[in-house]
């Protein structure tokens, strides 16, 4: 088997540049978020979003709500097949919290905007969205956020296929600890 590193063309983010902006982040939702008195519910999308979730909830300074949501929306390729659907709820109660989604990577916005609608349903009084990455250029639907839900986000991307730091090709290369685009004979 090729070492992981060797499937890799080049580096965007390396362990470094995502701790100092995960900290960053962290520290702006603890300072917005410390004037509520219930604690926030920490919402990560699986399976993407499990190692920013938990590198970030980590750095905040606040007791928090953690929990998980899965959508599928893509199934083993690169390109969005439109609908998402919810294939596993929250465990938490929601209702008349304030719910913050993270998020590896916002691309089309499909799986988001479903997400929002979802969690305003069930009675959350806020959504805000934590994204490492996002990718506006890609976006086609146009989310919006729920009550003084605000959105949060780590990095711009650029329209790579970005793998690494959670984020899969074929459900491969989430344990990489940067985030990178791999060589395209890896593709195939
Ligand atoms: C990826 C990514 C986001 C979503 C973004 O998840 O983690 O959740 O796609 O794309 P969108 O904005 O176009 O909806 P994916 O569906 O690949 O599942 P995964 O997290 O299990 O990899
Ligand atoms: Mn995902
Ligand atoms: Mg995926």
């Amino acid at each position: 088997m090729a070492l992981l590193d060797d499937q890799i063309e080049r580096i965007l983010w390396n362990e470094e540049q995502i701790s100092g902006r995960v900290t960053e982040l962290a520290s702006q939702i603890s300072d917005d978020f410390k004037g509520f008195e219930s604690p926030p519910i920490f919402v990560g999308v699986a399976t993407g979003a499990f190692m920013f979730l938990a590198d970030l909830v980590k750095k905040i300074k606040l007791p928090v709500f953690v929990d998980f949501i899965r959508v599928e929306s893509y199934g083993s390729g690169t390109e969005s097949n439109g609908a998402p659907r919810i294939s596993f709820d929250v465990k938490i109660d929601v209702k008349g919290k304030h719910v913050i989604l993270v998020e590896d990577i916002v691309d089309t916005g499909n799986t988001l905007s479903c997400l929002i609608s979802h969690l305003e349903s069930k009675g959350a009084s806020s959504v805000s969205v934590c994204t490492f990455l996002d990718k506006p250029s890609r976006r086609k639907v146009y989310f919006q956020l729920v009550g003084e839900g605000r959105f949060y986000r780590g990095f711009e991307c650029p329209d790579y296929f970005v793998v690494g730091y959670g984020m899969d090709f074929a459900e491969l290369y989430r344990n990489l600890d940067y985030v990178g685009v791999l060589k395209p004979e890896m593709y195939k």
